[in-house]
């Protein structure tokens, strides 16, 4: 079943998500839920509060940038061919390496795309589907995938990133995204 994506200016976007246990209610449902709206919606990855639930769980698949490279771009990144993944509790414990730039979006910011510098490689302890907890280390897109969905769980946004200036250029977009006020062909929910 695709969930109706949470547009910016919810709260529940600015919430730092909490740790959940084992038995949290129906958590085989929704992670398969994520997938599906993901996939449906083209996303790369996907953050529980963006589908209104305010714990620490994403889903990611950077597998699909990979498949869609041009050839002179093949062999450029460290991490292909890529990763697909469930991250529960995740925890960053270390970012290291220069910052590159890489034009990103967001599921709950339609239709607005901007570089941001992110450190190259990260290291994240987390648990898998099964809560087999791990600690591992990504690099290139699969890093920064991990990165931003990361900052959802901890309340933040691409956009937060920005320089003051293009900030405020893009306010008009960010207001029409708040007021539903866009044309998509996915489901979203708007704040009241
Ligand atoms: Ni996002």
């Amino acid at each position: 079943m695709t969930l109706p994506i949470v547009a910016y200016g919810a709260a529940i976007l600015r919430r730092v998500a909490k740790d959940i246990t084992p038995d949290y209610p129906e958590l085989k449902k929704l992670i398969d839920d994520m997938w599906e709206t993901m996939y449906y919606s083209n996303g790369v990855g996907l953050a529980a509060p963006q589908v209104n639930k305010d714990i620490r769980l994403f889903v990611m698949d950077s597998k699909q940038i990979f498949e869609h490279l041009e050839e002179d771009e093949k062999g450029v990144y460290a991490d292909e061919p890529g990763v697909k993944k469930v991250f529960i509790n995740a925890h960053i414990k270390q970012l290291n390496g220069e910052e590159w730039a890489y034009n990103e979006g967001c599921l709950s910011i339609p239709k607005i795309r901007e570089d941001v510098y992110r450190p190259e490689e990260v290291i994240v302890e987390y648990m898998d589907e099964n809560f087999v907890q791990k600690t591992e280390t990504f690099k290139g897109i699969t890093a920064r995938i991990i990165q931003h969905e990361y900052d959802h769980i901890e309340g933040k946004l691409f956009i937060d990133y920005l320089k003051p200036l293009r900030r405020k250029m893009l306010h008009g977009k960010l207001t029409d995204i708040s007021k539903g006020k866009i044309k998509m062909d996915y489901k979203m929910v708007y704040p009241k």
